[in-house]
């Protein structure tokens, strides 16, 4: 048997150590220790009434509640089942009044569900189970009073100092929880959302470019100042809107912003336009009254310039190709306030840019060697076109990527807003002559968005006068 004898200085390391660590213990344990040394089933209740009380005060203190679960997931774990790694709770103010919004986050996607703040039954039997399962590790609940805690084999529900000085604001939570609340009904009527808010998995991407176009677009309506009233709503028209998820979630958020607002959705396919009607009328026999001003029609863009006396927004999304340009025109042509499009292929521009020899045009000549250049080129060639034109005709414009790559391809947009005083003569001719040097430049001697306004690109092969637009 071996005995060790430790030297006198290693004792004293070692108990100095064991000091130190007392103290560290001691200054990070709870700063006010409360409540009950009761069963354990009591610290979930208590925390419940916290919850509840942290929720309903008047303004709420709550702040966020974490429910963890026991292990992180392994690699496995993201092939089987999906297993649930969290729960976030966070106070959302939503149309049907204050909510605690959960987020459960499992393994391979996320799900949310709405609890309103006042249904107590609801709040206990959504987080009970949570905290009696076999996976459950620890709960926090954050409010401005105090971190309220406690652990599965815990009794007590411990109560820390407050993390949070004031609550996540109000804005910060409704951007967060972005321009179109996901529990909207019209979003689950549309299907892009399932019964509780969560997005559709395939419908993601599409939501995300809806959200953050409706957010481009309402505050550039917001800065245009319209007046509107009910017998002189603002009139938008969504051209090539296909199953209408930008027309009804633009339409949706400029009523809910108090904008009396009438939407037209313009689409080829005349059996989506009956489709999305079916909704439109559902939903305003459901109580939804402010649908009663969204409707489709079936149709060609630029046939529709015909039928409306004027619009004041006009939006496309992903029109394609030249239908993309008729979208420019109509808003043009019925004097558009505000025109914003995110333009989806680019045939017309590109077919030339790739005839076009730009061997003689230096540090281009290599670029342009190259398939994927050409490709995407010509798109900056179209889309530098006709935020030209749209100079031309007196709007002010930007063009810039509008989502992340990972959401679309098709990310660049174009915002127009119409000036407030007239284009000067000599402005407009020194725009109109830099659209025919961009066109020339590049070999494009066809563009039938310039062409329908009467504005002749050099080289241009004679057309017939039936595709100029309307005087
Ligand atoms: C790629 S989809 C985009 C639909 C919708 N804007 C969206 O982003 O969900 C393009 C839609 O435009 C329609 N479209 C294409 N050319 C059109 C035209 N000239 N007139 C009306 N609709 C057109 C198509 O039928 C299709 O539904």
């Amino acid at each position: 048997m071996q005995v060790f004898v430790m030297a006198p200085t290693r004792l004293l390391a070692i108990l100095l150590l064991s000091i130190l660590l007392m103290n560290q213990i001691r200054l990070t344990e709870p700063l006010t220790v409360g409540v009950s040394q009761v069963p354990h089933h009591s610290a979930h209740q208590d925390l419940i009434s916290k919850l509840q009380s942290s929720l309903s005060s008047t303004p709420p203190s709550f702040c966020r509640l974490i429910i963890k679960n026991t292990k992180p997931a392994n690699r496995k774990d993201y092939f089987s089942e999906p297993k649930l790694l969290q729960v976030e709770g966070r106070y959302v103010a939503i149309k049907t009044g204050p909510n605690l919004q959960l987020t459960f986050k499992e393994t391979t996607r996320d799900t949310t569900k709405n609890i309103p703040v006042d249904d107590g039954s609801s709040l206990a039997s959504a987080l009970l189970p949570l905290f009696s399962s076999s996976d459950f590790k620890a709960c926090t609940l954050q409010t401005l009073e105090g971190d309220y805690a406690f652990k599965k084999a815990s009794t007590k529900l411990r109560v820390n100092r407050p993390t949070f000085k004031s609550p996540p604001s109000a804005e910060h939570n409704s951007e967060k929880n972005s321009i179109i609340p996901p529990t909207s009904p019209f979003l689950h009527s549309l299907g892009l959302t399932d019964a509780s808010g969560a997005p559709k998995p395939n419908k993601k991407s599409k939501l995300k470019q809806c959200q953050k176009f409706v957010e481009i677009v309402g505050k550039l309506i917001k800065d245009k100042g319209f007046a509107t009233s009910p017998s002189d709503p603002l009139e938008v028209i969504d051209a090539g809107c296909g199953r209408g998820y930008l027309t009804f979630s633009l339409h949706d958020h400029l009523s809910s912003s108090d904008i009396h607002v009438r939407s037209t959705g313009i689409e080829a396919r005349p059996s989506l336009c009956s489709d999305v009607n079916a909704i439109s009328s559902s939903l305003s026999s459901q109580g939804d009254s402010h649908f009663d001003t969204l409707s489709f029609e079936p149709g060609y863009i630029s046939t529709y310039v015909h039928s409306k006396p004027r619009a004041d927004v006009l939006i496309a999304l992903h029109a394609c190709d030249t239908a993309s340009d008729d979208s420019i025109l109509t808003g043009i042509h019925l004097q558009a306030q505000v025109i914003v499009l995110s333009p989806c292929c680019h045939k017309e521009i590109r077919r030339q840019v790739e005839r076009h020899d730009y061997r003689g045009e230096g540090a281009l000549r290599d670029v342009m060697s190259h398939g994927i250049h050409r490709e995407r080129f010509s798109e900056m060639v179209t889309d530098g076109l006709r935020g030209l034109v749209l100079e031309w005709k007196g709007y002010d414009v930007k063009v810039f990527e509008f989502v992340g790559g990972e959401h679309t391809g098709k990310n660049c947009m174009i915002t127009a807003v119409k000036r407030e005083e007239e284009l000067q003569e000599e402005e407009r001719d020194r725009i109109r002559t830099r659209i025919l040097d961009l066109a020339e430049g590049n070999g494009v001697s066809e563009f039938k968005l310039a062409d329908s306004l009467g504005l002749e690109l050099r080289g241009r092969r004679q057309v017939k006068d039936s595709r100029r637009m309307p005087k």
